[in-house]
């Protein structure tokens, strides 16, 4: 009797020019991450990336007809995390969007999506560990001023927070803003209950002692209503990374 036939490894095909996998701005224990960043490719590039990197893909229902950017966007997500899930040990499955715009994930495992015009980023982990993830990541370049539109998701207690920051009051509230988007990633699909803005104030932050940019940190954001089964008052615990024009936050609501 002789020996099996050794494993074959299948070495993926090389990433296109206008993608590249990028270090992910967190490590968290027991949570899987993948980021890519890429330009602004043609839509028979994309076509060809999905040929060889994800033949089984398959836009959803609702996103046949969606721009060429969305779909784009999804993708992108979609094969961010099949690759997180790989890490997991998880088969590397396309993950469906359920009616109400969250990810599908199987049973067992959880997680999270964010994209910008430049990025996407995944977290994945097993609900062994976490009862919700979230991330989200803000591109600072927007056609309309953050601090024009800061009173529809930010309160007077967080703008004064400033003082403890350390940050530029433009990153300040786009920080505001992801932390929020964040805790709402990780915390609606425990019971689907929809939330807004005012539902959860940041009420601490503190800065890593490094002066220089990326400059990372923690904050903590409270529940000002009570929303999916946690009461009034619960806070949350969230990391962030600020560069020039980005901010990244991560909420991790343990088990
Ligand atoms: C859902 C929402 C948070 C997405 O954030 P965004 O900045 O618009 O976009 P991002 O690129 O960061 O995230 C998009 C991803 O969020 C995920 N997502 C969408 N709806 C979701 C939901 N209900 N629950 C969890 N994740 C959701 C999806 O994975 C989506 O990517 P995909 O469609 O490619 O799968 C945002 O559109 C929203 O509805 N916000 C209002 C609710 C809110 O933030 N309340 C504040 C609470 S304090």
């Amino acid at each position: 009797m002789g020996f099996p036939p050794p494993t074959q490894i299948k070495t993926p095909p090389p990433l296109p020019s206008w993608l590249a996998l990028i270090q992910s701005p967190f490590t968290i224990p027991n949570v899987a991450y993948c980021a890519y960043a890429f330009s602004s490719p043609q839509e028979t590039e994309l076509q060809s990336m999905i040929d060889s990197h994800f033949p089984d893909f398959q836009f959803p229902a609702h996103l046949k007809t969606a721009v060429f950017k969305r779909k784009l966007h999804y993708f992108l997500g979609r094969a961010c995390v099949a690759q997180a899930l790989e890490q997991l040990g998880h088969p590397r499955v396309q993950i469906e969007t359920n009616p109400d715009r969250s990810p599908k994930w199987p049973s067992g495992i959880l997680g999270a999506v964010t994209h910008t015009d430049r990025l996407v980023m995944t977290a994945v982990t097993a609900s062994t560990h976490f009862l919700g993830i979230g991330i989200d990541s803000e591109e600072m370049s927007r056609t309309t001023p953050i601090e024009e539109i800061a009173k529809t998701f930010a309160d007077e207690h967080e703008k004064q927070l400033i003082h403890h920051a350390n940050l530029p009051l433009k990153t300040w509230l786009f920080l505001i803003f992801s932390a929020k988007e964040s805790l709402f990633k990780a915390l609606y699909p425990i019971k689907g209950e929809y939330f807004g803005f005012e539902s959860a104030r940041v009420v601490s932050i503190s800065p890593d002692q490094k002066m220089e940019l990326p400059s990372s940190g923690s904050f903590c954001i409270q529940l000002t209503q009570p929303k999916n089964g946690f009461p009034q008052g619960t806070v949350f615990k969230g990391l962030y990374q600020v560069s020039q024009s980005q901010v990244h936050t991560w909420i991790g609501i343990p088990q």
